[in-house]
């Protein structure tokens, strides 16, 4: 199955508002994810940014108005609805809300609007007491009834000088949501536990010894859950990547930190993923200060970490339990071993050790083992689409 935008038609429709620059960058997510985009802006948006940016990033002529000289497609809102996999109203204003929710068509966007039948986003922004006006309220209630979905605004500072909602997400935020209306929503009603990253283990208060894992396949094992219904949660070591949004993010540092986060969040899961590299290992004893280099050797000594992922395996109950292995070399042989001692229903061997596999890489190099023998051997691909095939497996295999 393809879970991603490409080749998915998306119309965005742009209202005036101060946020409309967000939609330029939230048009270039989109085209990133190689959707088919296609753009229409109000009267006012006009204001706000040129339709000349939006033809730039999208590739196609803009829709302002329904009734454009020389237009060919003279019934554009018609064939642009039939088409359109998910519409996306970035800003969405107090004026198109009002509208949609009394079933108005008196431009290009609200007609737009009452033609299509595949999923809508409104994305509110406007002044906090616009937004907390009743009647606005009032129609949000309305069109989340008829089935739209509308994404909250953000709290915080607004241009208008305001503080509190009615700020326009990030494009990132929104982005999440659009992929999300087009995911298959088999995880719902799931509770989803992933673990990502590395651990750090303390030698002095400025060292530590650690591993080059990103978290960045973890990361998207947890945003493909989340995308497809699950309540996500993600216990990560310390990486750099931006936050999943939906996603009920732990942080944590060092193995024994993952240790007791696993420990507290495994009993409401249904669905263990633990995709970090623990250090198994941790200094015996953290230097109280920064160790002098006054010696030409040092030795340090370290002690064994606990294997989280087997004292899981011990405890778990109705839990369906999957484990990575990093390998180098004899990917089966040493996947499976791990499976059995850890008591897994599935392993996901990965091989490590060149650029564009394992640690790092967008890219990456499994193959599945399961507990009743079965193996599946996937190529290179990315980790993105790895996350959702393993997800793929785990519902055909256990959830059903
Ligand atoms: O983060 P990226 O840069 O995207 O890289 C991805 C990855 C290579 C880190 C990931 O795909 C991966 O293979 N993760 C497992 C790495 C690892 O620690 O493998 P392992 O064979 O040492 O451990 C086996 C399993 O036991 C793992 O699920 C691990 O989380 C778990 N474990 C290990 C040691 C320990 N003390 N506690 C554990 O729970």
């Amino acid at each position: 199955m393809d879970y991603s935008l490409k080749d998915k038609n998306i119309i965005l429709g742009v209202c005036g508002g101060i946020a409309a620059y967000k939609s330029v960058e939230l048009l270039r997510l989109l085209k990133k994810g190689q959707a088919n985009v296609r753009v229409i802006m109000t009267r006012n948006a006009l204001h706000f940014v040129g339709p000349l940016t939006f033809e730039a990033l999208s590739g196609t002529a803009v829709c302002t108005s329904l009734f454009t000289a020389n237009d060919p497609a003279a019934i554009r809102h018609i064939d642009w609805a039939a088409a359109a996999d998910a519409v996306v109203v970035a800003p969405a204003t107090a004026n198109i809300i009002g509208k949609i929710a009394g079933g108005l068509a008196d431009d290009a966007l609200s007609t737009f609007l009452l033609a299509v039948t595949c999923p809508v986003i409104l994305c509110p922004s406007m002044n906090t007491h616009m937004y907390e006006n009743k009647a606005m309220q009032r129609n949000l209630q309305r069109l989340k009834a008829d089935g739209l979905l509308v994404l909250a605004p953000e709290s915080g500072q607004l241009a208008c000088g305001t503080t509190g909602p009615g700020r326009l997400p990030e494009p990132e935020v929104i982005l999440d949501r659009v992929v999300s209306c087009l995911s298959p929503q088999d995880l719902k009603g799931k509770n989803i536990l992933v673990t990502a990253g590395p651990t750090r283990e303390p030698v002095d208060p400025v060292r530590f010894m650690s591993n080059p894992s990103s978290g960045k396949m973890g990361y998207a094992v947890a945003r493909a859950a989340q995308h497809r219904g699950a309540r996500t949660t993600l216990i990560a070591g310390p990486v750099s990547l931006a936050d999943p949004p939906h996603v009920n993010l732990i942080r944590v540092n060092t193995a024994r930190e993952m240790a007791s986060a696993v420990f507290d969040n495994m009993d409401r899961a249904h669905v263990i993923i633990k995709a970090a590299a623990v250090s198994d290992y941790r200094a015996k004893e953290i230097a109280a200060h920064k160790i002098k280099k006054e010696n030409d050797e040092i030795v340090l000594s370290f002690q064994k970490n606990q294997d989280i992922l087997k004292e899981v395996g011990r405890r778990k109950k109705h839990q369906i339990l999957v484990g990575f292995a990093a390998e180098t070399q004899a990917l089966e042989a040493n996947a499976v071993k791990k499976m059995t001692e850890k008591n897994l229903d599935m392993i996901v061997g990965n091989l490590v050790g060149s650029p564009d596999s394992g640690f790092h890489s967008d890219t990456n190099t499994v193959a599945f083992f399961f507990k009743d023998g079965s193996r599946e051997a996937l190529d290179p691909m990315e980790k993105d689409t790895i996350a959702h095939i393993l997800l793929d497996r785990i519902v055909e295999k256990f959830l059903k």
